[in-house]
């Protein structure tokens, strides 16, 4: 990839929009603790980022010149990114929807969406010198931390809630991450992980802090832009618990219209848990009473009490619900929470009719879509992306109890005939 300039120009505050340049060390706003979010010299950037489409550079380093890391890095050691969009009309067609899409972030390396952050964040910890990176998570990213760590010969630090699923527990430790439990929930984990990671000069990845996450999650809109033929969808719907994977979605369309590229902009739905509602609340709160969003310093994002088991987007306080907020607010998109037996019900459909399989979270979406759907506020031939942003194996518990129980049976004939018997096959359309 020929590429080596960065286009990166600095850090605005999304709160009270103060700048920092380009050598700022910080990771949220010295005026206000708010977040930052990495701009770029747009025109410049442009023409690079479209010529790299065509190098045939596979995976989301190919966005180069939209990231902020200093050199392309053909020897990245594993792909992320690249993952298929798949067209999905039979799911679509319960729905009455006739242009329903998934986005199968499943595929990535540690099968999830945030490996995107963890590849971005491990290139700048690459580039400062970082050794030691730490991460609070629900799972997933501590996972995807300690995966790409690995692959990188970096140490990573893992702050996890101690009831997470299993098998994220149990990625995090064979990729060699030191895994810290917490007794406690992800908000506990995510402020102790902050207060170590000063301790200790480690290299802070958490999600909502690190203002990197945002630009590797971006690049899923990249990609479906140029899945779609280069054309723009009419609304994604993205799972959210902190929020930053939204406002990485819609900072990744945001940039291709920045950048000249597209001249309109999706609709960013949010699909939540009506157990962890923070950023639906906020969003509907501002819409219902008609505050202004003038000042975005003065709009208060909520704080809920989550107990989804969703445990990806089990969020007490969204780290990066302002962002998410904007996001909803800006695009003119929904803000959808939703019951868990619907999300459950959902990891159950879209395995069955599409053969793609989510863990819960990465089901909201489509539980959202459905019930936008039974609320008319979708119309049938709106392009609707679905992201699915992690896999059904990493959550086995909730995956059996959306899908139901083998039917033990005696090794015989007999035995699958009173089995056929008792449940017939369903017919399929
Ligand atoms: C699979 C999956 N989906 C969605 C999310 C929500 O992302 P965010 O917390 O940035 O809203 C997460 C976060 O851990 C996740 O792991």
């Amino acid at each position: 990839m020929p590429v080596s300039r960065m286009f990166m120009n600095g850090y605005r505050c999304l709160a009270c929009s103060a700048y920092y340049e380009q050598d700022f060390s910080g990771f949220l706003c010295s005026a206000c603790g708010g977040n930052l979010d990495i701009s770029y010299d747009y025109p410049a950037a442009a023409r690079s980022f479209i010529d790299g489409l065509d190098d045939g550079f596979r995976g989301m380093f190919r966005y180069q010149p939209l990231l902020p890391v200093r050199e392309p890095d053909p020897s990245f050691p594993l792909l992320v990114g690249g993952t298929p969009l798949y067209q999905a009309s039979r799911l679509g067609g319960l729905a009455g929807l006739r242009k329903l899409y998934l986005k199968d972030d499943s595929r990535n390396p540690s099968a999830s969406l945030k490996d995107r952050a963890s590849a971005v964040v491990v290139r700048r910890a690459l580039d400062i010198g970082a050794k030691v990176i730490s991460a609070a998570s629900t799972g997933n990213a501590g996972s995807s931390l300690a995966c790409i760590a690995a692959a990188h010969g970096l140490q990573s630090v893992i702050f996890v809630p101690q009831n997470a699923p299993p098998a994220k527990l149990a990625q995090s430790l064979a990729f060699g991450a030191r895994v810290l439990a917490i007794r406690g929930n992800y908000d506990q984990a995510f402020d102790l992980c902050l207060a170590a990671s000063e301790e200790f000069g480690w290299f802070n990845r958490s999600t909502g802090f690190n203002p990197y996450t945002r630009e590797g999650k971006k690049t899923c809109a990249f990609e479906i832009w140029e899945d779609l033929g280069r054309k723009v969808p009419d609304r994604v719907v993205v799972p959210s618990g902190d929020g930053n994977m939204l406002s990485g979605m819609w900072k990744g369309w945001c940039d291709l219209e920045a950048a000249g590229l597209i001249d309109r902009l999706p609709k960013i739905d949010c699909a939540q848990s009506n157990a962890s509602d923070a950023i639906s609340r906020t969003v509907l709160r501002i819409r219902n009473n008609g505050e202004t969003t003038a000042d975005w310093q003065e709009v208060a994002v909520e704080a809920v009490h989550a107990t989804t088991l969703a445990d990806s987007i089990s969020v007490d306080r969204p780290r990066d619900g302002l962002a998410a907020v904007q996001a909803i607010i800006q695009s003119g998109g929904e803000a959808v929470a939703v019951p868990d037996e619907a999300i459950l019900h959902a990891v159950a459909e879209v395995a069955a009719l599409t053969g793609v399989f989510p863990e819960p979270a990465a089901a909201a979406p489509w539980a959202a879509v459905k019930q936008l759907a039974g609320d008319q506020l979708i119309e049938p031939d709106e392009l609707t992306v679905c992201i699915v942003s992690g896999s059904g194996l990493k959550d086995i518990a909730s995956a059996r109890d959306a899908a139901g129980q083998p039917c033990v049976i005696d090794p015989d004939l007999e035995s699958v005939r009173a089995a056929m018997d008792q449940q017939p096959l369903p017919l399929i359309g």
